[in-house]
């Protein structure tokens, strides 16, 4: 049987249904704990995590090397599984990976044989219903929104590390996911390129209205980004104390409200080190 071709009304439709605001979601984890079998025995990544993330909301999970912040990120983002608790995403338990969440990570692990369009393009593709053009509507809308419009077709090696970095965060969000998941996404980045990005993610936050999980080392950033950050302390990686950041938007990391409250948090991460790690 033949089917009707597309009118443009129709396409027009399809593409303002796939930019529409995705609902976000409220992300709920419950007792869990992770090891894994290490050289010298058991490593336990994470013991006893409960923290929950309201719909809409930023949270950065603060804490040093090896505290486990990776792997919990995985453990939502489904790619690995917890030894014991549960994730629930919208009261859905989370049992594998997702459209619904999408993860970005310090490298920004982009195709280098496809342009930056054809990397936004990536997560479109298994998307059902869309036309090709359709398709790369919604890319250039999502490549437009990083601030790359006029690099749609660069090659990956002609970009620089920020602007990678936006191309990998425009690729995570065409899917329309309603959880962020990034793990120091800005970490390799000079500072100049950091705080740019911080200002235009804060913005990108508020059009889009994503519930993200941000890992980070960096407490001034995550004093500049978050909602709430919650301090974990390593060996294993617990959750020491959640800190609600209250300061209006957006934020200056140079600001002395931001300095002020990193230096709070400062003190609590310090305070939780094992002794003989403490300086
Ligand atoms: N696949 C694995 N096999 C064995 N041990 C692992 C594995 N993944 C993580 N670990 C261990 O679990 C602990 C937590 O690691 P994780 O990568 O989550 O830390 P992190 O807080 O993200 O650190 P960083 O800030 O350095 O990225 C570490 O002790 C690490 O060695
Ligand atoms: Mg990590």
């Amino acid at each position: 049987m033949l089917t009707e071709p597309r009118t443009d009304a129709s396409a027009a439709a399809t593409v303002s249904a796939e930019l529409a605001l995705a609902a976000p979601t409220r992300l709920s984890i419950r007792g869990v704990s992770k090891s894994f079998a290490g050289r010298r025995g058991p490593v336990q990544a994470l013991a006893g995590i409960d923290l929950d993330v309201a719909e809409g909301q930023f949270l950065c999970l603060l804490g040093p090397s090896g505290c486990g912040k990776s792997t919990l990120l995985a453990l939502v983002a489904g790619l690995d599984f917890p030894d014991c608790g549960e994730i629930h995403t919208d009261g859905h338990r989370v049992t594998g990976p997702g459209r619904d969440r999408m993860v970005m990570f310090q490298e920004s692990a982009l195709f280098p044989w496809r342009t930056a369009l054809g990397n936004v393009l990536f997560g479109l593709e298994l998307k059902p219903g869309l036309t090709r053009a359709a398709r790369r509507e919604v890319a250039r809308y999502y490549l437009d929104l990083v601030g790359l419009t006029r690099f749609a077709h660069a090659a990956i090696h002609e970009l620089s590390g920020g602007m990678r970095q936006r191309v990998a965060l425009a690729r995570a969000l065409a899917p329309n996911p309603s959880v962020l998941l990034m793990d120091e996404p800005f970490g390799a980045l000079d500072a100049m390129t950091r705080e740019k990005l911080y200002g235009d993610l804060q913005a990108i936050w508020s059009q889009r209205r994503k519930t993200i999980l941000f890992v980070t080392h960096n407490v001034r950033e995550a004093c500049v980004l978050a909602d709430r950050v919650a301090v974990m302390s390593p060996h294993p990686g617990r959750i020491v104390q959640v800190f609600d950041v209250a300061l209006p938007r957006p934020r200056d990391i140079n600001s002395e409200r931001v300095a002020a409250l990193a230096s709070r948090i400062t003190a609590t991460l310090a305070g939780s080190l094992p002794t003989e790690t403490r300086r």
